[in-house]
């Protein structure tokens, strides 16, 4: 597996993370979602990206974690949901590093984002201060902003973080012109969200409630089918190998379907006229296609 830096920070990850969203909820039983984290650790997988809003998800990975933690690069994400606290504030980032830290069973988290807060909280600065002073106490190795448009942009040229999480897919190219150009000129890692854009070609017909829509609307519009039809194997080579990204993190309930994950990767990089391709269905629609939370 393809191993490569996070920006300038000291961390190196596998090229395909893990993204844990699905094995926090109720589809997955505590044994299976194990079952899906020694999976990625066979496949070579170095990154296991987590949230404190992904159900049970952090609690599972703590019960894995400590016969791993050697060989993972894990993040997760705060910000809200901490009682006694509101969200955002200090203390809101601050209880939630630490219940993160109790939760997954580790004594330092190597990469932690605030969780999609708006432009005004991060300009306010009192999270942003509370994340890195956390960074600066040793608690967590690098820190992070994951979100959109606006906010991503100011996180990218802030001087405070060390890496940006954002979606970057066939169906969402916003951050490749706006942000990531900055976030490399600056050293900052990224980690390409979304990968898949959801997998939408699984559709027929328009979804509804799968999280996905946006992009199912994409995607007709776009009216591109992939070379060979190979689905995976196109969203990974164009996510997964756009200049600036570190690691791209496919969420799935599925071994079979991280294989086939792990297996795109090793395929490699689009071709540059089959990456131009998709760019150009995409650029028309620019300015209205912001990039989806
Ligand atoms: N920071 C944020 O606000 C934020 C927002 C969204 C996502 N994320 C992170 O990004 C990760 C990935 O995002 P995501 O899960 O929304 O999107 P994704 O990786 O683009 O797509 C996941 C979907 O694709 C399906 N899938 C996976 N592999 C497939 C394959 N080989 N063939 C066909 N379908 C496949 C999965 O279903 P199966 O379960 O059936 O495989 C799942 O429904 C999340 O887990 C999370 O870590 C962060």
């Amino acid at each position: 597996m393809l191993q490569r830096q996070i920006g300038d920070s000291s961390l190196t990850v596998s090229a395909l993370g893990f993204g844990a969203g699905h094995i926090g909820g109720p589809d997955l039983d505590e044994r299976a979602a194990h079952a899906l984290l020694d999976r990625v650790l066979d496949l070579g997988i170095t990154f296991i990206d987590t949230a404190r809003g992904y159900g049970a998800s952090e609690e599972r990975i703590g019960k894995w974690l400590p016969r791993h933690r050697g060989s993972v690069v894990l993040s997760t994400k705060v910000g809200y949901d901490v009682p006694g606290e509101e969200d955002w504030t200090a203390g809101a980032v601050r209880g939630g590093v630490e219940q993160a830290l109790r939760v997954l069973k580790t004594d330092v988290i190597d990469v932690v984002f605030l969780h999609s807060c708006t432009l005004s909280v991060l300009e306010g600065g009192e999270a942003v201060e509370a994340l890195l002073a956390c960074r600066e106490a040793g608690k967590i190795r690098i820190a992070g902003y994951s979100g959109e448009n606006d906010e991503l942009a100011w996180a990218a040229g802030a001087g405070a973080f060390d890496v940006l999480q954002t979606s970057v897919n066939l169906f969402d190219q916003a951050s490749l012109r706006r942000t990531l150009p900055a976030a490399s000129e600056h050293g900052l890692g990224v980690v390409a969200k979304r990968p898949l854009a959801n997998a939408p070609w699984r559709w027929r017909e328009r979804p509804d409630g799968v999280y996905g829509e946006t992009y199912w609307d994409r995607l007709q519009k776009m009216n591109l089918r992939p070379l060979a039809d190979d689905w995976v194997g196109t969203a990974l080579g164009f996510s997964a190998f756009t200049p600036a990204v570190s690691t791209a993190i496919v969420g799935t309930s599925r071994p079979s379907n991280l294989t086939a994950a792990a297996a795109a990767i090793a395929r490699g990089p689009l071709s540059a006229a089959e990456r131009q391709r998709w760019e150009q269905a995409f650029n028309p629609r620019a300015g209205e296609w912001a990039g989806e939370i």
